[in-house]
């Protein structure tokens, strides 16, 4: 049976990770293992109990009856489909506060290390995406991205797929949007994203000029370097 390896893969918000990984998850036979939709779920799971996603005495309380699970593309939040609606702006920032809190943290790396153990087992990749896959997660990760890109480049993206979800919205609110989340998620005490990817073994990859395409043979490439295809 072949060997499992993990190949994760941090950055800021909307720097292409969840269009890259899937990708490269396809290509490699692998299981694409996307931790930033366990933090939305959460966030909206507040937003339809009616709880604030800053109230953290009651996000801790409503933790244990809280179930993920993922299938193809597909995300399940207590057993209903909600892979759309998690790709919300509302979502967006609200995971990004719940994202804060200690225990949240602690119950989601839990569920996301057991989730990839019984891929690797069974001989399968796992690409695994967030902010701290590769620090916290998984640290001993056989290969470590830091996917980034230009605020503004970010930010022009992420108005296109909000266009495309056939929502309307403007650049200069998204862009306030996608700073605010990279201030909250690099300046938070529990596992923040780092400020300096280098020193954490990570190999940066800024893909501001570059394709989908070019972004997935580079980083199999790198794959390639490291002897794990
Ligand atoms: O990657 P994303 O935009 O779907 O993530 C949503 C939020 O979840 C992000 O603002 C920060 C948080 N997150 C995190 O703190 N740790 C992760 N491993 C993944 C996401």
């Amino acid at each position: 049976m072949p060997k499992g390896f993990v190949i994760a893969i941090d950055g800021p918000a909307a720097a292409g990770k969840g269009t890259i990984s899937p990708l490269l998850a396809k290509k490699l036979n692998g299981f694409y293992l996307y931790t930033g939709a366990m933090y939305r779920c959460l966030a909206l799971l507040c937003i339809e109990k009616g709880i604030s996603t800053k109230d953290k005495e009651s996000i801790i309380k409503i933790l244990p009856g809280f179930e993920i699970n993922f299938s193809d593309g597909e995300v399940f939040l207590n057993g209903k489909e909600v892979a759309e609606r998690i790709k919300k702006e509302d979502v967006a920032m609200g995971s990004s506060d719940v994202a804060t809190i200690k225990e949240v943290r602690e119950a989601m790396v839990i569920k996301q290390k057991s989730m990839a153990e019984e891929i690797i087992e069974n001989g399968k990749p796992v690409i695994a995406e967030g902010r701290d896959t590769a620090t916290r997660v998984f640290p001993n990760a056989d290969l470590k991205i830091f996917l980034t890109a230009k605020a503004e480049v970010r930010a022009k993206r992420r108005v296109i797929q909000i266009e495309e979800g056939g929502d309307k919205t403007e650049f200069e609110n998204v862009l306030k949007d996608v700073k605010l989340r990279d201030s909250q998620d690099t300046n938070r005490e529990t596992d923040p994203l780092v400020k300096t990817p280098g020193d954490y073994g990570y190999i940066v990859l800024d893909n501001s000029s570059m394709s989908e395409e070019e972004t997935v043979d580079k980083i199999i490439s790198l794959a390639k370097q490291k002897a794990l295809i």
